[in-house]
């Protein structure tokens, strides 16, 4: 039986039914549509609207449905509507009449729009606390790497030397904004649309401010049409999610990389990686692979929020009843690749000898060694030039610059001294950038 009998004539098709129903995505927002609820009827007494008694009765038995469902007592019925007709029809089954007044001044449209504002609140929160995990994570490790050396890279060439701990910062950064990004879309977010009726706003006296306030809400969305009709903050939460898949996976590439035969730079430990079903001697960087697999799921649900918002008339249409597998989509892919990475970062360990050996070739002390030229008062692109053909020497006859000896440098300009073999030391080049 459906909460909206009465102009029609006959059943709903099975079929109509099937396709319309949202239950099977929405159920999950049980708890935020109770709570929601409860507010609700809390200010319909508080206005008058309803009678206390009624109200009791009200509270009581969405209290009841909630404890039934958190134990399992209550099971959500699969065929429902969605998760708020199945929460007032029951609530008509367990108080009678009563139960048919909380939706007074009240439309689904502006109970869909809280529910999920509740539930992307808390999503976000979950987010932000796996992000500071990360962050920490990523920092502690960073601190173990002070003084460990490695190859700058630009175009995936070694460039100039760095720290490991100045590697990590950089990811670490990325997450602090992220973090940002997400505080700033809650923020945006956190206005009650409840009040706002089905578009229009209400004809009864009702408080909004009530509602608000007792949802933790900053305020109320002040235009009742965009306050049901608008899903930016889904968008803006895919986005910043997006944007931490973005890092997530190019984290992960590097990771990836740097576990090859061919980096050797780390190596993930046992419970963080996989094997193969037929080449014995294989480890493989699963997580990361997966993590900038699934980046392409989050971006894919971006997309899908943008599309179905992008012709749709003022106010509340059906698409939008879209939103939610897609945002929902998002924060669980994101929370399981966050889950994953931080224990495989944590767990990581760092062969120090490989990164410091990698520096050593590939004369990445080169700008330092024109550096060295300049600060003696040769023009640099003169000073670049000479060290251009100390490389060229160095690759012809197979050595490095820190093993040439000085006759050559001297060769090649007379300014060189036995000071250079300090100046390119890849201790003295990290130490000396600013
Ligand atoms: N399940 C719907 C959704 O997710 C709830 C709102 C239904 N409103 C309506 N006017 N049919 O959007």
């Amino acid at each position: 039986m459906k909460l909206w009998t009465g102009r029609f004539e006959k059943e709903i098709a099975k079929e109509t039914n099937d396709f319309n129903s949202s239950i099977s995505f929405d159920k999950r927002m049980y708890n935020e549509d109770i709570m929601g609820s409860m507010a609700h009827a809390t200010m319909l007494v508080a206005q008058g609207i309803i009678d206390k008694a009624d109200g009791a009765e009200i509270l009581a038995g969405l209290e009841g449905i909630l404890s039934d469902i958190d134990s399992g007592k209550l099971e959500i019925d699969p065929s429902a509507e969605d998760i708020h007709t199945f929460v007032e029809a029951e609530l008509t089954k367990r108080i009678g009449d009563a139960g048919k007044k909380l939706h007074t001044g009240r439309s689904r449209n502006d109970q869909v729009a809280l529910d999920i504002r509740l539930t992307l609140r808390k999503e976000t929160e979950k987010v932000q606390v796996l992000l500071e995990n990360l962050i920490n994570t990523i920092n502690k490790k960073a601190d173990e790497h002070e003084n460990t050396i490695m190859p700058g890279y630009t175009h995936l060439q070694r460039a100039q030397p760095i720290t490991f701990k100045k590697h990590l910062g950089a990811y670490s950064e990325m997450f602090r904004r992220d973090l940002d990004r997400l505080n700033d879309a809650k923020k945006r977010m956190n206005f009650s649309p409840l009040g706002a009726g089905a578009l229009a706003g209400t004809t009864y006296p009702t408080d909004r401010m009530l509602v608000a306030k007792a949802l933790d809400f900053d305020g109320i969305c002040e235009n009742t049409l965009d306050a049901v009709s608008d899903r930016d903050f889904c968008i803006e939460l895919a986005n910043a999610l997006s944007i931490i898949m973005m890092h997530l996976s190019r984290f992960s590439e590097e990771i990836i990389l740097w576990c090859s035969w061919e980096f050797k730079f780390v190596e993930l430990d046992d419970a963080y990686s996989t094997g193969s079903s037929i080449m014995p001697q294989k480890k493989n960087p699963d997580i990361p692979e997966l993590v900038r697999g699934k980046s392409g799921r989050v971006f894919g649900d971006l997309l899908t929020l943008l599309t179905v918002m992008k012709g749709l008339p003022l106010a509340y249409n059906k698409d939008m009843q879209e939103d939610k597998e897609a945002i929902f989509d998002a924060f669980d892919t994101v929370e399981m690749c966050l889950t994953a990475f931080t224990p495989m970062l944590a767990t990581m360990t760092v062969n120090k000898e490989n990164m410091r050996n990698a520096a050593a070739k590939g004369f990445i002390n080169a700008t330092d060694c024109a550096d060295y030229l300049t600060k003696k008062g040769l023009p640099f692109r003169d000073a670049y030039k000479a060290t251009g053909e100390l490389v060229a020497l160095c690759i012809k006859t197979d050595q490095t610059l820190e093993t040439l000896p000085l006759e050559k440098y001297r060769e090649v300009c007379d300014l060189f001294d036995k000071d250079v073999y300090d100046a390119i030391n890849l201790e003295t080049c990290v130490k000396n950038r600013k």
